[in-house]
């Protein structure tokens, strides 16, 4: 089925907004078949990064390979081999989920009978079923996320791409989007990457982890290379260990005088 490509590879990809450079020199490679985390702190250059793999987003330089395609040379071949849930999530508000399901089956080019099998299990998957004719505009954040996953899923993508896919979903739906990512990477071999700034949940989900801090990439690897790259100890939380690589230090309320003392 696949050649022998890694799942994402960049090399020195950069983005400028005006002289703000908001990814620099990224360079990373994510290896087929991981539940790969992109950590970093708000306004770090994920969700930049993440347009720029998915093709919404053209790079100012370096370049980008995903299932084996350039991101700029190859958009199409790129386009059909992904599925992507982004932060906005791209909804059609007067749609509804089997809609969207329809939708993004005959955009691939599937027949319909494949589209209403895929569809009907996905929905079924999800604890979407009851919902699965009413309008998106009505739905939850968790049911929109759903919703969006669904979509992503339907034409059986080599790499699925997450910005933030927890963010607002409650623990309930929570864990049944982190055991479908999880059963997608190991019993289909699908690559996952996601993502987020909540530490706990990559470090009990995630087999590698890359952190990026002010558009760089400051360290990649499993728990283990982490705290060995920071010299945290083995103990340390992956929590300690991210921000002792951001290098944030707790500050202290003094200059917030006016704050009463109890
Ligand atoms: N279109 C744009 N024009 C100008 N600056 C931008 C634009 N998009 C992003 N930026 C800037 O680039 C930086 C990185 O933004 P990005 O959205 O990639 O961060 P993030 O890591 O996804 O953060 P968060 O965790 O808050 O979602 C930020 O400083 C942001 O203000
Ligand atoms: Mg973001």
């Amino acid at each position: 089925m696949h050649d022998d490509h890694p799942a994402i590879e960049i090399q020195a990809l950069v983005k400028r907004f005006g002289d703000f450079t908001a990814v620099d020199q990224l360079s990373l490679r994510v290896s087929r078949g991981q539940l790969f985390g992109f950590l970093g702190p708000n306004g770090a250059g994920k969700t930049t990064t993440l347009k720029m793999l998915t093709g919404l987003m053209q790079p100012s330089a370096g370049r980008a390979r995903v299932a084996g395609h350039d991101v700029v040379a190859e958009p199409l071949q790129v386009k059909s081999r992904i599925g992507v849930v982004p932060e906005s999530l791209g909804l059609y508000e007067r749609l509804s989920p089997r809609e969207h399901l329809e939708l993004t089956g005959r955009l691939h080019g599937l027949d319909a009978g494949t589209i209403a099998r895929r569809s009907g299990r996905l929905l079924e998957h999800l604890g979407l079923t009851e919902r699965a004719d009413s309008l998106v505009v009505d739905f939850s954040t968790g049911m929109k996320k759903k919703t969006a996953l669904a979509a992503a899923l339907l034409p059986g993508p080599e790499v699925l791409f997450l910005d933030e896919p927890f963010e607002g979903v409650d623990v309930v739906s929570s864990r049944v989007i982190k055991d479908m990512l999880r059963a997608l990477v190991d019993q289909r071999g699908v690559t996952v990457f996601f993502s987020t700034h909540i530490m706990e949940l990559v470090e009990r989900l995630c087999d590698e982890v890359a952190v990026i801090h002010q558009g760089r990439l400051i360290a990649q690897g499993d728990l283990a290379d982490l705290r060995r790259a920071t010299e945290t100890g083995a103990e340390a939380s992956l929590e300690e260990v991210f921000l002792s690589l951001v290098d944030a230090r707790p500050t202290g309320v003094d200059r917030l005088d006016w704050l009463e003392t109890p």
